[in-house]
């Protein structure tokens, strides 16, 4: 069935230009590379430092402006990484210091930037600072950690849940006290009140800044600082009145965190160079979000915006949850959207294959700076992992309900062959690797002009020559049914993306905005280059990014 669609009046604009001096971070394109799935160089099943230097080529030709590489510091691994046991060392599963200094140079002369993970909330039960302040109640190094007497009864202090399960608090034998621990039992939080954490953390930033890198991703950065009382928290049921569920209004983004991430951005900013902070806040609130850049924008550069990642894929949702993102940034603020990541359902799996394409097109053509998770760009779906296999502490808790974070993290598909490229053919990955790697793979796709891969790149490559996707404003427009459209404008560059959600066939008039609409690219790769009308019939769930003219123009 075919329905006409007409543009009416815009209903809002942004503008993401007036800066003086444009910082590469307002207008790059950064992707994520979850280091134990990406490369592995040395056959030991797990991805390391040289597999990413020996990758740096593809994704230069992908057209990435800079990568976030997740941790690689020393650790037990039991979050895989995310519990640091020292924070100036790599670990020896992931190469060594020298492995990471030709990474950084690499890249830096292919011109990709380097963000690194700085998990600052806590540390790894078996970080040396832990193992000083569990040693006895006296120790210097108590008072690094959370530590609190049990009730009379010997419960916990107070009501806390961790993130992943459970009680927040772990009871410690050898010293009669419970310690925090917001993530899990083997992460134990830093006592962020304490100036002695904040002086060793900062020796630790200053470290890796004299090493070169362009920046941090600063994790679970809105957890630093707990209330001070420790009250219980609220429990009510959840947003869809469903289960029971704790807010965590006492742990997250308390007033004193903001002394501290402008503490953090000073230290950054008394380097040379453009460093960036990247910051992931787990807020879902625009009004929220807009007090992690600070009041003067001088806390984090970039926190993350994860709304979209829970918004269900609908035109009207979508432009709403943008809208109210858009409406409420603070001026000059870059909004840096996540659409995946490896905590979270791969797109395809949370959305379904028809809009794969679609939500790369709005990702890379929305203002700002936008994230990829690896593998997005040929399309890798999440994999059932069954239980013998599953690693992720996370999806062992309750498996039934949840599987973890295994499925959306099985290792890159280079190629066709059984370990797909990624590891020797001998040799056992440390996830399963996921058997439509036959055809969603980097080689295959990299061959196919239509493939996803291809259109991926065709994207960025035009993202990349566009002033308009780069630095524009965004209009968004009214009265569009399944479809989604917005304009980015700069200078006399005037582009218009549409993004068809249903699977109708919609007529979009165009005359309201002009008489000749030049397809730049469409996402099903089959459209003649310049179409010069103003009236387009979109396919099912097709997107298309047009070139505006006037007539005279034409
Ligand atoms: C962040 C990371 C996640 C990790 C957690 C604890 O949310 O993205 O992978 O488990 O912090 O460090
Ligand atoms: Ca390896």
């Amino acid at each position: 069935m075919l329905h006409r669609v007409t543009f009416s009046s815009q209903t809002f604009q942004t503008s993401n230009n007036a800066a003086n001096v444009p910082s590469w971070w307002r207008s790059a394109v950064f992707y994520e590379v979850y280091i134990r799935s990406f490369q592995d160089s040395n056959d030991d099943g797990i991805g390391d430092l040289r597999g990413i230097a020996q990758r740096l080529p593809y994704l230069k030709s992908l057209g990435v402006d800079a990568i976030w590489i997740t941790p690689f510091y020393p650790s037990p691994m039991a979050d895989f990484g995310y519990d640091v046991s020292d924070y100036t060392g790599v670990d020896p599963s992931f190469g060594t210091m020298a492995d990471f200094d030709s990474l950084i140079q690499a890249a830096h002369d292919l011109g990709i930037r380097i963000v690194i993970d700085l998990v600052l909330n806590h540390t790894s039960d078996v970080h040396p600072w832990f193992a000083e302040a569990r040693s006895s109640r006296g120790n210097p190094k108590r008072d690094w950690y959370i530590w609190r007497d049990a009730k009379p009864d010997g419960s916990p202090p107070n009501n806390w849940t961790g993130f992943f399960g459970g009680s927040a608090w772990q009871w410690d034998a050898h010293t009669g006290q419970y310690y925090l621990h917001l993530f899990l039992d083997r992460q134990p939080d830093l006592n962020w009140r304490n100036p002695a954490v904040v002086q060793a953390m900062e020796l630790v930033l200053r470290f890796w800044l004299d090493k070169g890198v362009d920046g941090f991703r600063l994790d679970a950065i809105n957890f630093l600082i707990k209330h001070e009382a420790f009250p219980d928290m609220p429990i009510a049921t959840n947003a869809t009145g469903g289960d029971l569920v704790q807010y965590h209004i006492y742990v997250n983004n308390q007033p004193e965190l903001h002394p501290l991430l402008q503490h953090v951005r000073r230290i950054l900013e008394s380097y040379p160079g453009d460093r960036v902070l990247i910051g992931e806040t787990g807020t879902l609130k625009a009004p929220e979000l807009s007090q992690f850049y600070g009041a003067g924008l001088d806390e984090i550069h970039l926190p993350m915006i994860v709304l979209p990642l829970h918004t269900t894929w609908q035109a009207q949702a979508m432009r709403e949850c943008l809208l109210e993102f858009y409406a409420g940034l603070p001026e000059r603020a870059v909004p840096h959207f996540v659409f995946s990541n490896h905590d979270d359902k791969r797109l395809i799996t949370r959305y379904g294959l028809e809009h794969h394409r679609s939500i790369a097109m709005l990702l890379l053509t929305l203002s700002g700076s936008p994230i990829l998770y690896y593998g997005d760009e040929i399309a890798m779906c999440d994999m059932y992992v069954p239980p013998e296999k599953r690693v992720d502490t996370a999806g062992m808790i309750n498996p039934e309900n949840y599987p973890g974070r295994d499925p959306n993290r099985t290792p890159m598909q280079w190629n066709a062959s059984t370990n797909a490229g990624f590891t020797a053919e001998t040799v056992e990955s440390w996830l399963p690797i996921n058997e439509n790697r036959s055809t969603i793979n980097v080689e295959t796709q990299a061959q196919d002009p239509d493939s996803t891969l291809s259109f991926y790149k065709s994207l960025l490559h035009f993202r990349s020559s566009s002033r308009a996707l780069r630095e524009g404003s965004i209009q968004f427009l009214e009265d569009s049914g399944d479809v989604l459209a917005y304009l980015r404008e700069c200078g006399d560059e005037r582009l218009l993306i549409v993004i068809n959600f249903g699977s109708d066939s919609p007529v979009l008039d165009l005359s309201v905005l002009t008489d000749h609409a030049h397809c730049v690219l469409s996402s099903t790769m089959q459209r003649p280059e310049a179409v010069a009308v103003a009236e387009v019939t979109l396919n099912a769930y097709e997107s298309m990014l047009f070139r505006l003219t006037s007539n005279k123009e034409g």
